[in-house]
């Protein structure tokens, strides 16, 4: 499918200095208009309190694009910039939303132009937003709308639901977009293309062959100055509640033929996970915290957070699917802040040969998404020798995008423009992952459970390496 976009559109950006929106969204769209994929007609539209110009705002959205991009053909650049424009205004004044759907009017010339409303801000300003969405016009029944939310979508399943309720109080199912970014990385959609594509390897993830899986996503930054998100947040709700989940489910879900169905599919992956009732928490889970390290500060030295903080910015945690070829197999999640690298990666060990291999260590499927990306298919081969000694051979290859490969960000906003919601998040798949989540969160937030402390550039707690030895493994 091409994916240019022919149709003239308006991206609405609530919360225009974001950090995500610098970080992620500007870059994006930038190289959307290298890559010749947006039209002639469309604006980016910063909206916030903030009081700036046209200048100022273009100003922002330059500086982030050359951090992302390094060096920049300024005229290009130029260029994209006279499609950026700022309205300064209240997120509770449908009086300023009027001002905004006047403004865009202007800007679009065309009264089918696609409204893309994207909501990078507090939950404090969002039940306002919504409505003034309405109220002011910008969501008019007259273009086409979408309505975009990055997750985390709420802190549980119960604030979930009541966000759930607001949103479909004010737009169409259809006109919500639930994103979360790792579905727009090819490396991750790849997860089930993988498995699609060669029925050699989908033949070997099953059970009887499987001993467990590891999927760790380990990042070598800290917090990047978030702190009033993340303060609430925190690693378990930030990364494994939908993205490290979300990989489990494109491992794990059926395959089958493109189109809605699709999302049905991974939905039901979502929902078979689940964690043993006889299990006692602490088996289940486990938390950390950086503390100072050689060359960074401690997460409670950082700016905003408080010295007493005990959000967790690492997590190990275990789960298992009822999906019949994954049954009884144990997976082992990972995630931290301020860890030596930044890798994701999903390995899968696989069993011993029944006969004794000297020297032999179990056959290992490593799917590198991010980091040094590559695949890499653990083999034994036998020494020289009249007896029989083995030694690893690793089968290797880079996995890496090639083709037509746009940033995650950019390709999920194409796909928005589109109205293709193939790569975005059901509301049912959110919910599972809340209810799955809950009394873990719940078990986390107990004071008296424990927050294990690790060095900043460390390889996590060593608790979480003893945890791990409990059940006789050990962390690839
Ligand atoms: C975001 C989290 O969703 O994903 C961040 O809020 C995290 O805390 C980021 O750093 C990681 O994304 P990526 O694309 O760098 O792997």
């Amino acid at each position: 499918m091409d994916l240019s976009v022919s149709e003239s559109f308006s991206f609405i950006l609530f919360g225009a200095s974001g950090h995500l929106a610098t970080l992620k969204l500007y870059p994006a769209l930038y190289t959307l208009a290298l890559k010749k994929r947006l039209p002639e007609n469309f604006s980016i539209v910063g909206y916030a309190r903030t009081a700036m110009d046209d200048d100022s705002f273009r100003k922002l959205v330059h500086d982030s694009i050359l951090r992302d991009h390094g060096e920049v053909n300024e005229a290009k650049v130029k260029n994209f910039l006279e499609h950026v424009h700022y309205i300064q205004g209240q997120y509770e004044s449908a009086e300023d939303f009027k001002r905004l759907a006047k403004a865009l009017d202007e800007w679009e010339r065309d009264p089918k132009a696609v409204r893309l409303a994207y909501l990078s801000i507090p939950p404090t300003v969002f039940t306002a937003v919504l409505k003034n969405l309405r109220a002011g016009g910008v969501h008019d029944g007259k273009h086409p709308f979408r309505c975009i939310i990055e997750k985390p979508v709420g802190h549980d399943s119960k604030s979930f639901a009541e966000i759930r309720e607001e949103l479909l109080s004010h737009f169409k199912d259809e006109e919500i977009y639930l994103l979360d970014h790792y579905l727009g990385k090819e490396a991750v959609r790849n997860i089930y293309y993988l498995r699609h594509a060669n029925p050699i390897l989908e033949r070997m993830l099953k059970h009887t062959l499987i001993q467990h899986v590891e999927v760790t996503a380990s990042e070598a930054a800290g917090i990047e100055g978030r702190a009033g998100y993340f303060e609430h947040t925190g690693t378990f709700r930030d990364m494994i509640q939908s993205h490290l989940l979300e990989m489990c489910a494109l491992l794990t879900m059926q395959l089958i033929e493109e189109g809605e169905s699709f999302r049905e599919s991974r939905q039901r992956a979502l929902e078979q996970l689940y964690l043993p009732s006889d299990a006692k928490p602490d088996d289940l889970i486990l938390q950390g915290q950086y503390a100072k390290g050689v060359s960074a500060p401690g997460y409670t030295e950082e700016q905003g957070v408080s010295k007493t903080s005990r959000t967790n910015t690492f997590v190990a945690m275990k789960l298992f699917s009822h999906a019949q070829r994954w049954e009884g197999i144990p997976f082992y999640l990972r995630s931290g802040k301020r860890l030596t690298k930044k890798e994701t990666r999903i390995s899968i060990q696989f069993q011993m040969p029944k006969l004794s291999t000297p020297g032999g260590t179990p056959n290992r499927l490593d799917i590198i998404l991010q980091g040094e990306a590559g695949m890499r298919l653990h083999l034994q081969t036998k020494l020289g020798g009249s007896t029989p000694q083995f030694r690893p051979l690793i089968m290797e290859d880079p996995l890496v995008c090639m083709g037509d490969c746009l940033p995650e960000h950019g390709l999920l906003l194409l796909e928005a423009i589109h109205g293709n919601h193939q790569w975005f998040l059901r509301f049912n798949e959110v919910r599972a992952a809340w209810i799955l989540l809950d009394p873990l969160q719940e078990h986390l937030d107990g004071k008296k459970t424990p927050l294990h402390l690790y060095p900043a550039g460390s390889g996590g707690p060593k608790e979480a390496d003893a945890w791990m030895k409990k059940d006789g493994r050990t962390w690839f």
